[in-house]
């Protein structure tokens, strides 16, 4: 996809943000002020949101819920189907009621749609109210933008050639748990995919410096990392420097952090290498999120997904075969442009084969700029619904057996906080990535506990502490 509109590439560097923590006059500017802050999409703009969050706070800011009492609307969007485009429009609409009698209200834009031209375009028509639009390669600059909004809409993204990141400052949604970013970008270029476009192309960052932020988490008595990256486990492919992500892997192990984990993993690049430091060291977590996204080898290669339906299957059997106990879960896409039925029953078999402990599930969406966009499709929005529904149902029956076969069985749960459904209850998740809710355990947050399993559902586990 051309970004004709966008600015010249920049590079990201760790100078920009010290002026915001250094100058107390800043936080004044908007002491008292409140803001509202929406993130949709996956893990890396959650974590990007706790980015955000702390320019926010740094400027005196403090949360609200209620869009309506905000004095800022920020807005972190995610491109990867229509309906989440969709949503955001729906908020806009909001935020220009609401500036009818807030003429100071700051309505920005940030995250993956702003990466997007012809949204860009649209914004820049439809919606003049909107007084920021930042990109995901300029999330540093979103302070000052903020500092000198002017009420005249002020449009700051750039495409990326840029290098990474470092010391970027966070305002983490937990004491517990902590995502760190390991790469950025993807250069896989999954023929349906926006994200290559939108987070530009892969940009690892060095070992070292992953490490020392591991170590300062460990430190300030984090008991839980993921690894972040859109294609994690090619990590440092791009920086020549005879690292992998297994080593990486290992090294953050070595660190003694109770619980690792990462996401995503892509099936390409699987190595032996990984399967055996994942199986070596108890701390890596026995949880594989393993996109498949079509059974069908046809699909797969019109895709661009680089395996076939049985180099799928031959690897998903290997890693359960060597690490012991572990967990997959997968992706799926149904009605990719002209799938057959027989192709969507490759899908199924695979399911049945691989027998998931949990999925989610997507219809195809076509991402204008993206190759499979350009491709004619005949097959109608019902069959795809009712595919999508059979796949869901095949797909809950086998997480609701993975979560039958631990009843009764003690299992370790990091307590993560009082359940918001049941406040005498608390929850937490296994290693596996399950969710349970647990009696008992309320002076046990940010504890890894035993847990015996009472009761077992779809989508979470009952417990209570031993
Ligand atoms: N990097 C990860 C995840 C990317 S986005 C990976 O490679 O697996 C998360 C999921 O959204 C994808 O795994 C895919 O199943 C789904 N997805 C991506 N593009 C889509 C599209 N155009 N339509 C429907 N689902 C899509
Ligand atoms: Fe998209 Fe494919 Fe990259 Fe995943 S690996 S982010 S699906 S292009
Ligand atoms: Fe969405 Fe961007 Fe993530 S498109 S899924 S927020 S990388």
């Amino acid at each position: 996809m051309n970004l004709p509109n966008l600015k010249e590439a920049r590079v990201r560097s760790d100078k920009k943000v010290e002026y915001l923590e250094n100058d107390n006059n800043i936080k004044k500017m908007f002491d008292g002020k409140k803001y509202f802050l929406k993130t949709y999409g996956c893990q890396m703009n959650v974590h990007d949101s706790e980015e955000i969050r702390k320019y926010l706070e740094l400027l005196g800011f403090s949360e609200t819920d209620t869009l309506e009492d905000s004095d800022i609307v920020v807005l972190n969007t995610c491109a990867i189907r229509e309906n989440a485009h969709d949503k955001v429009f729906g908020y806009l609409g909001r935020c220009k009621h609401l500036k009818k009698d807030k003429k100071d209200l700051i309505v920005a834009i940030g995250g993956c749609m702003s990466q997007e031209e012809n949204v860009v375009n649209e914004i820049k028509t439809k919606h003049p109210y909107v007084d920021i639009v930042f990109g995901t390669h300029n999330i540093n600059e979103f302070p000052k933008l903020v500092m000198n909004a002017t009420g005249i809409q002020d449009i700051e993204v750039y495409s990326c050639e840029g290098n990474v990141f470092e010391n970027v400052l966070y305002s983490r949604d937990s004491k517990i748990k902590a995502w760190v970013n390991i790469m950025y970008g993807c250069d896989k270029f999954c023929t349906y995919c926006i994200v290559p476009y939108t987070r530009g192309k892969q940009r690892s960052r060095k070992m070292d410096k992953i490490l020392k932020e591991v170590q300062e988490l460990k430190n300030n008595g984090y008991k839980e990392i993921t690894l972040l990256g859109q294609n994690v486990n090619a990590y440092a492919k791009d920086l020549n420097d005879k690292t992998t992500f297994a080593m990486l892997l290992e090294e953050c192990a070595k660190i003694g952090i109770e619980r690792i984990r990462f996401v995503t993993s892509h099936p390409w690049d699987f190595t032996d290498e990984m399967i055996d430091i994942i199986a070596k060291y108890d701390n890596i977590m026995p949880y594989i999120h393993l996109p498949l996204q079509a059974g069908s080898s046809k699909i797969l290669k019109l895709m661009g997904r680089r395996y076939t339906k049985e180099e799928y299957i031959e690897l998903f059997n290997k890693i359960k075969t060597r690490i012991p106990n572990v967990a997959i879960t997968t992706d799926i896409i149904v009605g990719f442009p002209n799938e057959t039925e027989e192709e969507f029953n490759e899908t199924l078999d695979v399911v049945n084969k691989c027998k998931y402990d949990g999925a989610y599930t997507f219809i195809y969406s076509p991402r204008e700029g993206t190759p499979a966009a350009l491709m004619n499709d005949s097959i109608d929005l019902k069959t795809k619904e009712e595919r999508l529904y059979k796949l869901n149902e095949i797909i809950n029956k086998y997480s609701k057996e993975a979560n039958e076969k631990l009843v009764g069985k003690i299992v370790k749960v990091l307590i993560e906080d009082v359940s918001e459904k049941d406040k005498e209850k608390v929850f937490g998740y296994t290693d596996t990535m399950k969710l349970v809710n647990v009696i008992g355990g309320s002076d046990k947050i940010g504890e890894i506990v035993d847990v015996k399993i009472t009761d077992a559902k779809s989508f979470s586990l009952d417990g209570e502490v031993l």
